[in-house]
């Protein structure tokens, strides 16, 4: 074992054992093939009314104690200000097909008071609507994407929201507007037609899916200048018939922009398994699950090529992320999850291969922002902290805009129960300030591996990893796993990385 494997693990408490034999993993980055940008937008985020995800997680009101910029809480701004969220998408999700617009504007006291159906029975002051979010996504300098409701209200509904938010006419919507608070139009950049109409979305056949799909996008358009992309709601690779749900659509829904796909790592069994306190199987099958992302994507492009092959629709996986057991004692309808560095792991390996399918997938939204599932920050009255996925988020930062490379990794295997994946796993791109960027995930949780490239240099950056596979923070200790320096060696000449069981490595190449 190397010295600084034995080093970085004492630092961070490992237990490795000294004499073990390291595996050794072989990268050879093609520096000729250079891949499609990694847009951006892969690094959105999804936010809806469920559970404590928007009011308490990011709307708390401006009476409020917690500190707050006119209602929004100051500390969760600035935290997602910090990672440069490209792109939020609101406000379902399920909640979307049963959301009238007309309840969240006008002055706040006199919104009424609906049930949130779907997320826990519970009330929905509608205090947070259409002003609060564009005005959120404003402040946190994201693009607004908006899911209208095809379930259960008509086109013209759709219609007349769309041209609420975006007209600058002196027409009776843009002056209601101008009457509500907001002079000028927002620039409202996505669409969603529906969500997941499969299911929540109501219940229809792709063929069907494809005809509201046709049917609702006739009806809604912003000004040209706005270049609004609407996006039908695709397939999931949680359901069986994900080819035929994507094949409906390209065939039959109209001219598309962009088409929608779902899919969460989920033990689809009951119950799922707990977010912290899991077993070595249970890390296993959820990287696993998670693995599954990329033969989804490959079978969802093979199907969109067969009618688009110059690729010019592309493929928005706005909904994906981990799905494990409410914590004991929350809310079942609030789907709060803690997370971990199991969740790091996710986090980093779903964004390696967003990146190598850059040609398709322009556009993915984490579920969810704040408190709800694979959240980025979870909070607590007025606390809050920044968890592992977040620290990816940030980490993985120098990858937004970067041109990707292909890799290829020799690597050991890592199997556990019944559950065999690469150990190692690498992106390489080279990011906008013209620096070689890597990023390396090591699944195994136990087991050191020292990774050899093919470039020159030395990577320095930053390392994630825990003491244990569910290290999280918590409200007392928000601070247990973040992000540290990390340095790798030089083996020959060549950029060289001794990656701890578990770690989640980005590095800039230096000469
Ligand atoms: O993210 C939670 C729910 O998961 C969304 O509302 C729905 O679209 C999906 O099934």
């Amino acid at each position: 074992m190397s010295k600084s494997v034995i080093a970085l693990s004492f630092l961070l408490g490992l237990t490795l054992p000294v004499d073990a034999q390291v595996p050794q993993a072989t990268v050879t980055v093609d520096m000729s093939r250079a891949g499609a940008e990694i847009d951006r937008h892969i690094y959105g985020q999804f936010s809806e009314h469920l559970g404590t995800g928007i009011y308490g997680g990011i709307w708390v009101g401006p009476d409020s104690k917690i500190p707050n910029i006119q209602g929004y809480r100051t500390d969760v701004v600035e935290a997602l200000r910090k990672i440069h969220v490209p792109v939020v998408r609101w406000p379902g999700g399920c909640f979307g097909d049963l959301y009238n617009w007309r309840d969240g504007i006008g002055p706040r006291a006199k919104r009424p008071t609906r049930i949130n159906v779907h997320w826990g029975g519970v009330t929905e002051s509608n205090a947070f609507g259409t002003h609060e979010f564009m005005d959120f996504a404003e402040l946190i300098g994201a693009d607004p994407y908006v899911s209208i409701n095809v379930g259960s209200l008509a086109p013209y509904d759709a219609a007349q929201w769309v041209e609420y938010m975006t007209s600058d006419e002196k027409a009776s919507l843009a002056n209601e507007r101008r009457k509500n608070g907001r002079a000028k139009p927002w620039q409202l950049k996505y669409l969603g037609i529906g969500n997941e109409t499969w299911g929540c979305g109501g219940n229809m056949d792709g063929e069907t899916s494809a005809q509201v799909n046709a049917r609702y996008s006739t009806f809604v358009s912003a000004p040209a200048s706005m270049g609004m992309v609407k996006i039908a709601s695709g397939g999931s690779g949680n359901i069986g018939d994900y080819k035929a749900f994507t094949d409906a659509l390209m065939r039959k829904g109209g001219r598309l922009q962009a088409l929608s796909f779902h899919y969460y790592a989920m033990p689809m069994r009951s119950p799922k398994g707990p977010a912290t306190g899991f077993s070595e199987g249970q890390w296993a099958n959820e990287l696993d699950l998670t693995l599954k992302m990329e033969g989804y994507i490959s079978d969802v492009s093979a199907i969109m090529d067969k009618y688009d092959p110059d690729k010019k629709v592309p493929l928005y996986v706005d909904e994906w992320g981990s799905w494990y057991d409410q914590e004991p004692g929350s809310h079942p309808g609030f789907l709060y999850q803690q997370n971990s560095l199991r969740d790091a792991q996710v986090a980093a390996l779903t964004l390696n291969i967003f990146h190598r399918h850059t040609d398709r997938v322009k556009l993915a939204a984490i579920a969810q922002m704040v408190n709800v599932l694979q959240a980025m920050i979870l909070t607590d009255g007025p606390r809050m902290l920044l968890t592992p996925t977040y620290h990816i988020f940030d980490m993985y930062q120098p990858f937004m805009g970067a041109t990707p490379y292909a890799a290829t990794v020799s690597t050991p295997s890592y199997s556990f129960e019944g559950k065999t994946m690469p150990m190692v796993d690498v992106s390489a791109a080279k990011g906008r300030d013209g620096k070689t960027y890597l990023a390396l995930v090591n699944s195994n949780p136990h087991t050191a591996a020292h990774v050899v490239t093919n470039l020159s240099g030395m990577g320095k950056g930053q390392i994630l990893t825990g003491s244990a596979m569910d290290a999280h923070n918590t409200f007392e200790s928000p601070n247990n796993i973040h992000p540290v320096s990390y340095s790798g060696t030089r083996d020959g000449g060549k950029a060289s990385f001794d990656l701890p069981g578990g770690a989640i490595a980005v590095v800039a190449l230096e000469p």
